[in-house]
């Protein structure tokens, strides 16, 4: 296992076409992936954090159109970084997905074939990837019984096939983890279980990017935290400052609708993201917008907000 492994994405943008709308799903994201830490994506559900991990594999499907970059460095030395978007299928399928980047997947369901067992499927993916581990040493990482690699996917739990999609995701020994609300469907004991492997995966030395819409889970394992609003970054930093100390008004929201705050939610709902307003995304719902927010703002410091919170703009 090497300790290299940094993902860079500068200005991705993704949008579909639908018939008489354009979807802006993720607009100019900037962020970066360091090994041996976890950044959590965070955002209420639709705001674009799937598909901005589908984009760092090449799976999105025809109607979508991918701008910008994004770079994986891995551990051969020289390290040579992967250009991600734009890659050829064959590139993707034969050095990126499930080898160098290992993806823990929202539905498992749907990456499951029916008709094969859990161990058939998991020693597929250790012969394929050369893994180093065996089947039963993947499973039992995400607490699967050696019985329950028997059966079929149809009889297994939601919880048991998303540890069996999470072994398979790791079968490959990858440098980046990219997890999808991991823990959906999960009861709490799995979830702390899920979230103990994911924080030794970057103790080992690999880059983790959780994406979830649990600020608590965030907060427990990840070291920084990036902000999603209708597919736009809004804050990035530390974990702990973020939400100890939110800037931009739609973290401070997030922050106070947790059940141990206020547990107020933001008031209004996101914006249809075939209808973004012009400027600030955020503005309908903002009760500190000016005229000035008709213009989206940069991110400066960690904030993309004209107004941020106890800072020196405010
Ligand atoms: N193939 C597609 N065609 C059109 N719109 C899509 C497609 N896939 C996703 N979207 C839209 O992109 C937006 C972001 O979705 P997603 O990334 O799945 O959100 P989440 O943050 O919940 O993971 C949603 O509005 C979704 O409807
Ligand atoms: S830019 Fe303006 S509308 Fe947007 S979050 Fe900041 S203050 Fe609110
Ligand atoms: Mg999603």
């Amino acid at each position: 296992m090497n300790d290299l492994g940094r993902l860079r994405v500068r200005d991705l943008s993704v949008t579909f076409r639908v018939p008489g709308a354009l979807v802006r799903a993720v607009s100019e994201a900037t962020f970066e992936v360091r090994p041996g830490r976890c950044l959590a994506l965070v955002g209420e559900s639709g705001c674009g954090k799937s598909v901005l991990a589908h984009a760092l594999l090449g799976l999105l499907p025809a109607n979508a159109s991918v701008r910008g970059r994004a770079w994986l460095t891995c551990g051969e030395q020289p390290a040579e970084p992967v250009e991600l978007i734009g890659a050829p299928q064959a590139v993707l399928a034969g050095k990126v997905r499930g080898r160098a980047i290992g993806l823990i997947p929202q539905s498992p369901a749907t990456h499951l074939t029916p008709v094969r067992t859990a161990r058939a499927q998991l020693r597929e993916a250790v012969r394929e990837l050369r893994s180093h581990a065996t089947a039963d040493e993947l499973a039992a990482r995400f607490g699967l019984r050696p019985e329950e690699l028997d059966r079929y996917p149809h009889e297994l739990s939601g919880g048991m096939a998303q540890r069996v999609a999470n072994a398979i995701a790791l079968a490959g020994d990858p440098w980046l983890v990219l997890a999808d609300e991991p823990t959906g469907g999960l009861d709490r004991s799995l979830v702390d279980r899920t979230m103990a492997t994911l924080r030794e995966l970057c103790d080992e030395g690999r880059a983790v990017l959780l994406i979830t819409h649990d600020l608590r889970a965030a907060e427990r394992v990840a070291d920084d935290l990036a902000v999603m609003y209708a597919g736009r970054l809004v804050e990035t930093g530390p974990v702990a400052e973020v939400l100890g100390r939110p800037r931009h008004p739609y973290t401070a929201g997030l922050v106070a609708a947790q059940p141990d705050r206020a547990f107020v939610p933001v008031p209004g709902l996101p914006p249809e993201l075939t209808r973004l307003p012009p400027g600030c995304a955020f503005r309908p719902r903002c009760g500190r917008h000016t005229e000035r927010c008709a213009t989206v703002p940069a991110m400066d410091g960690g904030v993309a907000c004209h107004h941020p919170l106890g800072g020196r703009h405010a």
